[in-house]
């Protein structure tokens, strides 16, 4: 099954794609989680990278749509994918749709996580996420079971992501209502959007996501 997770930074693509991930043995392709792989290893992609990521501009189309095309040809992608993160851009849509048609994939689902733009700042201003195996934590919403322990590998090193400050997320949501939200509507014409309410709590937001993807 091949799945896009749409929705604004904070909504929870990430760590509704975790879930779906365990749920359906499928993989999670997060674009930002591959910028800030090329980020740390200092690549010319990363170079180019970091600064439109940490003022909270998109990289370019093209940059973003190379990655995807060889990421999805990869072994753990065989029994599908979802797409964390990607598309952003309606070129980046119309694109991901000429890679399905010469690879002979079918989109199945664009679940929408639809949520308030003032919640996302606190919700991303409090995250932070496990040094080792990447579980994602909040300081009020989602704190792990035992404090400064990860619940998932044990580990006592977490950190926070450089873009996730108050005046970077109002920047990553200008971007998101200007370029990202216009594509919602070109999924809904092709009758494949969802839209989940991701102002709900975590787990409510899960069994929406499941009731959409058993059907
Ligand atoms: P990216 O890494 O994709 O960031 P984002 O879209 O801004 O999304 P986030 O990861 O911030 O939010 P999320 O929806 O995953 O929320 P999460 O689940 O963590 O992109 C970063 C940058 O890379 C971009 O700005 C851009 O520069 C570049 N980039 C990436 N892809 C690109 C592309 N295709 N084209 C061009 N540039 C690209 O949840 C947030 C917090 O809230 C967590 O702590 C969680 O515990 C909590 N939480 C989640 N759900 C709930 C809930 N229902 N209730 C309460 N708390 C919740």
């Amino acid at each position: 099954m091949k799945l896009i997770l749409l929705g604004p930074p904070g909504a929870g693509k990430g760590t509704q794609a975790k879930r779906i991930e365990e749920a359906l043995n499928i993989v999670q392709l997060s674009t930002g989680d591959m910028l800030r792989d090329e980020v740390a290893s200092g690549s010319e992609t990363g170079k180019k990278a970091k600064d439109l990521m940490e003022s909270g501009n998109l990289v370019p189309d093209d940059m973003i749509i190379g990655m995807i095309s060889s990421r999805i040809d990869r072994d753990d992608c065989k029994n599908g994918f979802i797409l964390d993160g990607f598309p952003r851009t309606g070129p980046q849509a119309k694109a991901l749709d000429e890679l399905f048609a010469e690879k002979g994939m079918t989109l199945r689902y664009v679940i929408e996580i639809v949520a308030d733009d003032e919640a996302m700042v606190e919700r991303i201003t409090g995250r932070y996420t496990c040094d080792e195996c990447g579980s994602g934590y909040h300081d009020k919403f989602q704190q792990p079971k035992v404090d400064g322990v990860c619940d998932k590998c044990g580990s006592t090193a977490f950190s926070r992501r450089a873009d996730d400050n108050a005046e970077t997320v109002r920047a990553r949501l200008k971007a998101y209502h200007e370029q990202t939200e216009p594509i919602s509507s070109y999924y809904s014409e092709k009758g494949i959007l969802r839209k989940v309410d991701g102002m709900a709590g975590i787990n409510d937001v899960t069994a929406e996501i499941n009731d959409i993807v058993r059907s």
